[in-house]
């Protein structure tokens, strides 16, 4: 799908010749003093005055060969007050009547806003993320219809950032659904690697792939603990864009790969076992993140790191009780083989040091307590670090790819001692999210570290089933916000951090 960005008066909007005519329709109506009213502002005062069109953000008129436009169709949207987050739901109410065969150009005026560089870029998500269709292992679907989004406004310049921004979220956001939406045997741990060796061919990416031997030399002894119950070999996937001087510290991505999760020998009850084939959706996301960078190319060094592999029930399986030991050193004592996530992680947040990143970031479909706390709307963010979690926190509010701050303290910890090694991997039920990142935070020593729990957020269940790509639009906000931040003001930070 492609996206154009230009300047349209209300008159220029009327004449556009487009399939379909989106009109995000502000709270306060645009006057139509002095002259001949044009038809967008008639057709809009026309339906307000006789009630046709009512306040409220979503709020939507169809309307089918208006006297005046070129457009066949004409969807008038009621936008509020032209925030990204009121935009968000207008374009996503009116796209739900526009995904026809025949709607192959739309026209999005947004030039009654004012210009919003953010909800421009909520504007283009909304649209591909109402059009999205899966076809990889279903060909008879009807692909998208929609080719060409052309997007007014007034000053085109003035939005023009998050034009961009938009554009390349969109493209990680497809790419992450893409990944996590195929089922666990069209997306293996080395199908995955796969994809992200097709992305090491675009500008500045560079990727690098080990299998069982050298993660066996790196001893990660956690992370091979998971794999060992598969047939499916595991893969440790590094990514690298360098956008930035080589001595700039990278932002370290880590992504959890589980490509399925059945538990293992703490196996899973059989209802909607299906979903675990999305337990690879930080990974997913963390692909996405670099597809979205390798188009907008900011100056930032960036590392991802993808533990992949499958959770299996089989006679070569870890076993509860089992006591690995884990790359860091500190040995964990398997109680529940289904806390795998952490066990994945924490290897990888042991490699992530040897990068002296700025920030470490891992994003985890990591506990259905999360889901519990926080449901579908925000992902759950734990950090010890309050600059890195508002950035963070800033980044998703700008992006319309929300999360909220849960706590971290060290009282959480209690329930993972063991017995018989460093920690347990699990905790009782309460507090379940917290204690996974109690856990997690074992590993992270002096790093600024923070832990997006996305159980919650990745993907939609029942009818609408399917990943959402978050938390792509987040990352890729919270990277772009930090390379425009010069350096110095980056590295005092980061010292100040450290403090
Ligand atoms: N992948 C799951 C978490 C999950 C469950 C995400 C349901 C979304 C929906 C994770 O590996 C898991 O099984 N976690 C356990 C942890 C428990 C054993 C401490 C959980 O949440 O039940
Ligand atoms: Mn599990
Ligand atoms: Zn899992």
């Amino acid at each position: 799908m492609d996206f154009e960005l230009k300047s349209l008066t209300a008159e220029q909007a009327a004449q556009l010749a487009v399939d379909a005519l989106l009109v995000l329709v502000p709270d306060t109506l645009p006057k139509t003093t002095g002259k001949a009213a044009s038809a967008l502002h008639e057709l809009i005062a026309n339906a307000v005055q006789h009630g046709d069109l009512e306040a409220g953000t979503g709020k939507c008129l169809a309307c089918y060969r208006p006297a005046g436009f070129k457009a066949a169709r004409v969807v008038l949207a009621r936008a509020g007050d032209g925030s990204a987050a009121s935009v968000r739901k207008a374009v996503a109410a009116a796209m739900s009547g526009l995904k026809l065969p025949q709607v192959k150009k739309l026209g999005l005026v947004m030039g009654l806003l004012p210009d919003n560089g953010s909800a421009v870029q909520a504007a283009l998500m909304a649209c591909a993320d109402a059009t999205y269709v899966y076809t990889h292992t279903k060909p008879t679907a009807k692909s998208r219809h929609l080719q060409r989004v052309t997007v007014g406004v007034t000053q085109p310049d003035a939005v023009r950032p998050g034009f961009a921004a938009g554009k390349a979220m969109v493209a990680g956001v497809e790419m992450a659904k893409e990944w996590a939406n195929r089922p666990a045997n069209h997306a293996t741990p080395s199908l995955l690697a796969d994809a992200a060796r097709a992305l090491g061919r675009k500008p500045n990416i560079k990727i690098e792939v080990l299998g069982p031997k050298e993660v066996a030399a790196l001893k990660m002894g956690a992370f091979m603990a998971v794999a060992q119950g598969s047939a499916e070999p595991l893969r440790f996937i590094v990514l690298r864009y360098n956008g930035a001087a080589k001595t700039d510290a990278p932002v370290v991505l880590v992504g959890k790969g589980i490509t399925f999760d059945t538990g293992g020998i703490s196996i899973k009850p059989a209802a909607e076992m299906d979903e675990m084939k999305f337990d690879m959706g930080g990974a997913a996301s963390v692909l996405g993140t670099f597809a979205a960078l390798a188009e907008l190319q900011p100056a930032i060094n960036v590392v991802g790191l993808i533990p992949s592999c499958e959770n299996m029930p089989d006679g070569l399986a870890v076993k509860p009780g089992d006591v690995v030991t884990s790359m860091s050193g500190q040995t964990i004592e398997i109680l529940n083989t289904d806390a795998e996530g952490r066990l994945i992680l924490c290897d990888a947040l042991t490699y992530a040091a040897r990068f002296k990143p700025r920030a470490v970031v891992d994003i985890a479909t990591l506990t259905g307590a999360c889901v519990i706390a926080l449901g579908a709307i925000r992902s759950g963010l734990f950090s010890a670090d309050d600059m890195l979690a508002q950035a963070l926190h800033t980044a998703g509010e700008q992006s319309q790819d929300l999360c909220w701050r849960m706590p971290l303290d060290d009282d959480y910890a209690e329930g993972l001692k063991s017995n018989f090694a460093d920690m347990g991997n699990v905790a009782g039920r309460a507090g379940g999210a917290i204690t996974a990142a109690k856990f997690l935070q074992k590993f992270t020593g002096e790093l600024a570290w923070a832990h997006l729990d996305i159980a919650g957020s990745a993907w939609k269940s029942g009818a609408a089933k399917g990943s959402t790509g978050r938390p792509v639009p987040l990352l890729v906000q919270y990277l772009l916000d930090q390379s425009t931040q010069p350096r110095a003001a980056r590295t005092a930070a980061a010292r100040k951090a450290k403090a």
